[in-house]
């Protein structure tokens, strides 16, 4: 129908006779002319309907916001003063000839334009009218792009593309599983695969030796604005690598990556920390280092401080007292204070404790803070000594359970960051290490796997293992860019002796793991290579190097925080006919 797009028209098609098709972004009536702004997913080209094309006018006439178009005419230089820098069509319109209106629209329910503040629940049931807007063009062209390059890298790597099932059994990777039915094995269900990372694994005892799929998973968790119960992974296994070559092989893929398609370098090479660093330094296994705020450990000096606020937490084992330094936070008001004593809260955190710093050199009395009077000089000093605090800081205190103080000062660190403009500009790739196996659940009373139960642990002998899990570390890494996950993989256990034992310690029974995972178990024994992978969230990928919010923004139809589907209105009930196929009953709750 067309012979150019609107956004591609431009000087070099002058005189030449066009046939571009659209939608119309805006009519003007000029006083017997009428303009037409005619998009496509190019861009923008102006049209000018002239009352000598009587026909082209009177149907011109009619013609409403969204209305579909075919235009035929000429491209002419647009009169001098007239034309529109900011538009890449924008020093040439064309001059209609012939006018064909090829569907008509209703009023939209928003306006198409980039920031509109329109409530996102009507963004998605008009999904497809939200995605006319050129950002959310961009944004999709902009992940095609990002498929395309890995597609292209790994296929130059010598990977092959394969696809695994998703009516297959529980995988876990920590989540909920959403279940299928089964309408031919009565009471029997499928569950939707949380990754493929069984079947890439089985893949590798086939001998693919390289594997990759871009692919959807399934996880039912509770949602937020850089998680959706349905994602898209770009999932990868190799055969004989160890760690270091796996992650020096997606360095470089992400390195590629972002000059292909940003043209923007990431440092090189990628940064590597521990996990007992990372927490300790930034509160968090996803540190964004882009922020220059650290946490600093402060229990040593109060284990004999009469503040059983700080006394307590220093000597509990599982305690941690920590301060993190603002500089220049001497400009908080009491009220911004109250904020983030509040923002803590949200993480468990029961205060936020806080000094001064005045005037150094005047000892405590350049100090100012409600808790001064309960610490003895010499810590107050060493406090200020460790922290690097200066005239004109602030530094604030947590103490309580580790895992309180991680979270609250960790997430304290970023909203300072943002708040106080610290965040630095450009890209901060950070690998994290060095994980532990397990992490002790109190409630259950059993270790769970931090990753998934497939990862390697460092030590070869499951008796090994089994004699300190608590301080086993595991093979695992994660790469963090900007302090969002964006990926995450591990060198995986290949003996089906060491993966039985790793089943027990997780507390599951012979005929628990004979029954989830025989099947791994076997292949186990019928000749698995040494392999590892990785898998990133592609959707997180293409969030950040657009600099959207959300996935929920780089996700053509993605579900609402309550993961339900404005535009189709999933999930929805079923008739009682389908019910009875699946031999189910439905328990409608009280
Ligand atoms: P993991 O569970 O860490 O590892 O997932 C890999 C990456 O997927 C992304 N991701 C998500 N993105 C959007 N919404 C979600 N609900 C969501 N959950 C995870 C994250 C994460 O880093 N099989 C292993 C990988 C492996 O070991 O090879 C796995 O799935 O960016
Ligand atoms: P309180 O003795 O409870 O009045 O607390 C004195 C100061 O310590 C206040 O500024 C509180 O916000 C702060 N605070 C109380 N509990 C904690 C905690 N667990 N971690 C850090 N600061 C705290």
């Amino acid at each position: 129908m067309r012979s150019h797009y609107c956004g591609q028209i431009n000087a070099s098609n002058i005189d030449q006779t066009v046939t571009l098709c659209g939608w119309v972004h805006r009519r003007r009536d000029h006083g017997g002319v009428i303009f037409v702004d005619l998009r496509d997913r190019e861009g923008l080209a102006q049209v000018v309907i002239d009352p000598d094309t009587h026909e082209a006018f009177a149907l011109a006439e009619r013609v409403r916001n969204e209305f579909v178009l075919k235009v035929t005419g000429r491209v002419r230089r647009r009169p001098e003063g007239t034309e529109n820098p900011s538009l890449p069509s924008g020093e040439v319109e064309v001059l209609c000839s012939e006018l064909e209106i090829l569907n008509h629209a209703e009023t939209p329910p928003f306006v198409i334009e980039d920031d509109s503040d329109v409530n996102e629940d009507v963004r998605l049931r008009y999904r497809y009218i939200d995605l006319r807007r050129p950002v959310m063009l961009q944004r999709l062209r902009l992940r095609n792009e990002v498929a395309r390059a890995l597609r292209g890298f790994l296929d130059d790597e010598g990977f092959y593309e394969v696809e695994t099932p998703f009516l297959t059994k529980a995988t876990p990777e920590g989540a909920r599983d959403f279940l299928v039915p089964s309408r031919l094995q009565a009471g029997s269900f499928y569950a939707l695969p949380q990754s493929p990372q069984l079947f890439k694994q089985l893949l590798m005892v086939s001998g693919l030796d390289r594997y990759y799929q871009i692919v959807r998973c399934f996880r039912d968790e509770d949602l937020r604005a850089d998680r959706q119960p349905e994602f898209t992974q770009l999932d990868i296994e190799t055969s004989f690598m160890d760690e270091d070559a796996i992650m020096l092989l997606m360095e470089r893929m992400v390195h590629e990556l972002f000059c292909n398609v940003l043209e923007q370098a990431l440092p090189e090479p990628f940064p590597r920390i521990s996990y007992a660093e990372a927490v300790r330094r930034f509160g968090s296994d996803r540190p964004d280092l882009r922020i220059p705020l650290e946490l600093v450990d402060i229990g040593d000096l109060l284990t004999g401080v009469e503040f059983k606020v700080f006394a307590g937490p220093a000597n509990d084992p599982d305690g941690r007292v920590a301060a993190l330094r603002l500089p220049a936070g001497g400009e908080l008001t009491r009220k911004e204070i109250d904020v983030y004593t509040k923002f803590v809260g949200i993480y468990g955190a029961r205060g936020l404790a806080y000094i001064k710093v005045n005037e150094l050199a005047k000892g405590r009395e350049g100090l100012q803070s409600p808790i001064l009077k309960f610490l003895p000089d010499a810590v107050v000093k060493e406090i200020m000594q460790r922290t690097g605090a200066a005239d004109g800081d602030l530094v604030f205190f947590g103490a309580d359970k580790a895992r309180v103080v991680n979270e609250a000062l960790g997430a304290l660190r970023v909203r300072l960051g943002e708040d106080r403009g610290l965040v630095e500009r450009g890209w901060r790739p950070v690998w994290v290490v060095d994980f532990p196996m397990f992490d002790w659940d109190p409630q259950q009373k059993r270790w769970d796997a931090l990753h998934h139960p497939f990862t390697a642990p460092r030590v070869d002998d499951p008796e090994a293992l089994v004699a300190d899990p608590g301080n086993a570390l595991s093979r695992a890494y994660d790469l963090v860019i900007n302090g969002t996950e964006v990926g995450g993989g591990s060198v995986r256990i290949h003996r089906p002796e060491m993966q039985a034992e790793v089943f027990a310690l997780l507390g599951l029974s012979d005929e628990e793991t004979r029954e989830k995972f025989g099947f791994l178990l076997d292949a186990l024994k019928y000749g698995a290579p040494p392999h590892g992978g990785i898998a990133f969230g592609l959707d997180r990928l293409v969030m950040l190097m657009t600099g959207a919010s959300s996935i929920r923004e780089v996700i053509a139809f993605p579900k609402t925080q309550s993961a339900s589907c404005p535009l189709t209105q999933a999930p929805a009930p079923v008739s009682a006919l389908q019910l009875d196929e699946l031999n189910l009953r439905v328990r409608h709750p009280a």
